[in-house]
């Protein structure tokens, strides 16, 4: 599938046009962010790094019955998908506190949840991604009441699969972030990413951070960090 005209450039990927109009082509940059884009850096091999592992993801949760955007892994850094049109919500999943719920709710980061969470922020960087309950949704109409039920669930069961499948590999699940997409017939598909710059990923025995609060938090070790978790997931460094 040839690459056509770039469509879009965020903060750590590109997406391009394709021959086809209900396919395009993601591209994964090396590029790093954090608070909204005040901080900025490069973290080497980032973007080859979650291009696998949200491929590796992703197809794990196809095979369980979450629908996702995803057709097929074209090169190091990019990946074929589904056009979809994003539902403007970040979708954040907890298991245990950290970063901006320890905050808000000064509670120590590693207090471990009787329940998971769930929680959206409005994807608007010019408010700062600001955080929304159901009803902001609705009224904004940014979901319908439908969609937003179909994505709780989803987001749930990914937190069930992926919690299972990396505790296999010696790694905990501490929180993370998704986004969902409406094909051109409305169907809600998982898309963006889900890689370390998306997620928590502790260690299980040390409890040593394997994910970007190591960039966001100036931790050192960056580029470590991912090569572990995808050495630890695909059984490969880069
Ligand atoms: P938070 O504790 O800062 O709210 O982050 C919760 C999770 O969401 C964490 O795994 C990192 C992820 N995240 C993103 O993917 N993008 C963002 O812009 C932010 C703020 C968090």
């Amino acid at each position: 599938m040839e690459k056509g005209k770039q469509l879009y450039e965020g903060k750590a990927k590109k997406v391009f046009a394709t021959s086809d109009d209900t396919l395009c082509i993601v591209s994964y940059k090396d590029d790093a962010t954090a608070f909204n884009g005040e901080k900025k850096g490069t973290i080497l091999g980032k973007g080859v790094i979650n291009n696998r592992l949200t491929n590796r993801l992703m197809r794990l949760l196809e095979a369980e019955g979450v629908p996702t955007h995803l057709v097929e892994e074209l090169g190091e850094r990019e990946t074929l998908v589904k056009r979809v049109t994003i539902v403007p919500l970040e979708v954040i999943v907890r298991n245990i506190a950290a970063g901006s719920f320890s905050k808000r709710f000064g509670v120590a980061e590693g207090l471990v949840f009787q329940s998971p969470t769930i929680e959206f922020s409005y994807k608007n960087d010019e408010l700062g991604d600001p955080l929304m309950n159901d009803y902001h949704a609705l009224a904004l109409n940014l979901a319908s009441v439908d969609e937003i039920a179909l994505i709780k669930n989803y987001a749930f069961k990914v937190n069930d699969i992926l919690k299972t499948f990396l505790l296999e590999h010696d790694i905990e699940l501490v929180d993370f972030k998704l986004e969902f997409g409406r094909l051109s017939d409305g169907t809600i598909v998982l898309a963006d990413e889900i890689s370390p710059d998306t997620c928590r990923f502790w260690d299980v025995n040390t409890h040593e951070k394997l994910d970007k609060d190591r960039f966001r938090r100036d931790l050192g070790g960056v580029e470590d960090a991912y090569n572990e978790v995808m050495r630890r997931l695909l059984g490969d460094t880069i």
